[in-house]
């Protein structure tokens, strides 16, 4: 028997059905979809609602017929898996998420899953049989817009995070109980969390959310890692009283700090300087009234830096003038860590695999880091990890503006489908 030439084992010429993967994108953003003034069709698919449900739903119809052995696990993290020719052979895995932020779009997370999708119907039309088995997974909640932290579903799965107290977490819109969230739409699944083994690699195709690309003229953004995250809720409470009888000097006005306080945040990412960010994103006042003294007023807080030590720093800074204003104004003030995740770098080698690939299929690149929380970054913990981003239109995501073109679309699933192939014959 002839070894067949490892190029040839490779399927260089191999490349995705581009109408076939659009269609699928459109189908899922038809669930929960919502239409924008200006013809915007965006998608607000919540976590672990009724339209992420059905979401999820038809996309593991889309798993089932394309033959793949689908499993849930206790986290309600969905992982599809094709068989390679050694059994024993741990898999590669691709994934994202398919759950997005109330005023989300089509393509966050979206496009990796289905683009994992893509990737085993082009293989399977083919015939073509890869040594290790691939992998599609959809990871729960990783947009954490209604339950913290964000990539939920992702750190559980590697273990960063225990799954009892991940089913406690409670919603912050309505307050309900992540695991009775998850029982309720079907997805409390039988396997095991932490996962019971890693894959042999891991990579993300995912729209770069931000301007960088396009701006670039650039078709493939290689990701060299992910940037830290700090997401703190503060809550203020003052006492709450008539508008027109209490004398300012008498007032303790929980939004009055407030307002003082997500001024200087924004300073402070300004005297940082890039790549510092800093956002309020949210701002409750109770009982937000025209003639009443708030009680109380909690927001957050979301802060990132590539830099570890700088996001420390912004975070002491952010806190102390926080508790500063408070205490002029005789308020109190609470703060809760809803998310933090340190700065990850992916994998040199995994890194070049993605920069090659691209490039050998004739795409510009340029690396970068990632702005976003990602999926990614929690399989980085436990094997070579990488990501290819493609570019956003406008650079707008977490907007129902969110688009990419078909070009692109198709540009990223073939590098995607090309790592794979490199990984999953290893
Ligand atoms: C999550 O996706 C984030 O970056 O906020
Ligand atoms: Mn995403
Ligand atoms: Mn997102």
């Amino acid at each position: 028997v002839r070894l067949r030439p490892v190029t040839m084992a490779l399927h260089h010429d191999l490349r995705i059905d581009a109408d076939r993967l659009w269609q699928r994108l459109e189908a899922l953003g038809e669930i929960g979809a919502v239409h924008g003034p200006n013809g915007e069709r965006g998608c607000a698919r919540l976590a672990l609602t009724d339209a992420d449900r059905d979401g999820r739903d038809l996309v593991v119809s889309w798993m089932v017929d394309l033959g793949m052995n689908v499993s849930i696990d206790a986290i309600g993290n969905v992982v599809a898996t094709r068989a390679g020719s050694d059994p024993t052979a741990a898999a590669v895995m691709v994934g994202s998420h398919i759950d997005t932020v109330r005023t989300g779009g089509r393509f966050d997370g979206n496009l990796g899953v289905l683009a994992g999708l893509e990737i085993v119907e082009t293989l399977a039309q083919h015939d073509v049989t890869t040594r290790r088995p691939i992998q599609v997974a959809f990871f729960t909640d990783e947009e954490g817009a209604r339950f913290a932290p964000d990539m939920l579903g992702s750190l559980v799965y590697v273990g960063g995070l225990a799954v009892e107290e991940a089913l406690d977490v409670t919603a912050a819109d309505d307050g309900a109980r992540l695991g009775d969230e998850l029982s309720r739409i079907g997805y409390a699944g039988p396997t095991p969390v932490p996962a019971a083994g890693f894959p042999h690699a891991y990579t993300e195709l995912h729209i770069e959310q931000g301007p960088v690309l396009e701006d670039d003229g650039v078709t493939i953004g290689v990701v060299t890692g992910v940037q830290g995250i700090s997401w703190t809720e503060v809550t203020i409470t003052g006492q709450s009283a008539h508008a027109g009888t209490t004398p300012m000097q008498l007032r303790r006005d929980p939004l009055a700090v407030a307002a003082r306080a997500i001024h200087e945040v924004r300073l402070i990412a300004g005297y940082f300087g890039a790549p510092q960010v800093a956002t309020v994103g949210m701002l409750d006042v109770v009982p937000n009234l025209v003639n009443v003294i708030p009680s109380t007023v909690t927001f957050t807080i979301d802060l990132r830096n590539t830099d570890e030590a700088r996001l420390k720093e912004a975070e002491a800074e952010v806190f102390a003038v926080c508790r500063a204003y408070a205490s002029d104004e005789g308020c109190e003030i609470t703060m809760r860590t809803l998310a933090r995740f340190e700065p990850v770098e992916f994998d040199d080698a995994m890194i070049d695999l993605v920069e090659g690939t691209s490039q050998r299929l004739g795409f510009t690149t340029r690396r970068m880091p990632s702005g976003a929380g990602h999926d990614a970054q929690m399989l980085a913990r436990v094997c070579p990890t990488s990501m290819v981003f493609v570019p956003s239109v406008n650079g707008l995501s977490h907007n129902i503006a969110e688009y990419t073109t078909p070009a692109d679309v198709e540009a990223g699933a073939n590098v995607l489908l090309h790592v794979v192939l490199a990984r999953a014959a290893e």
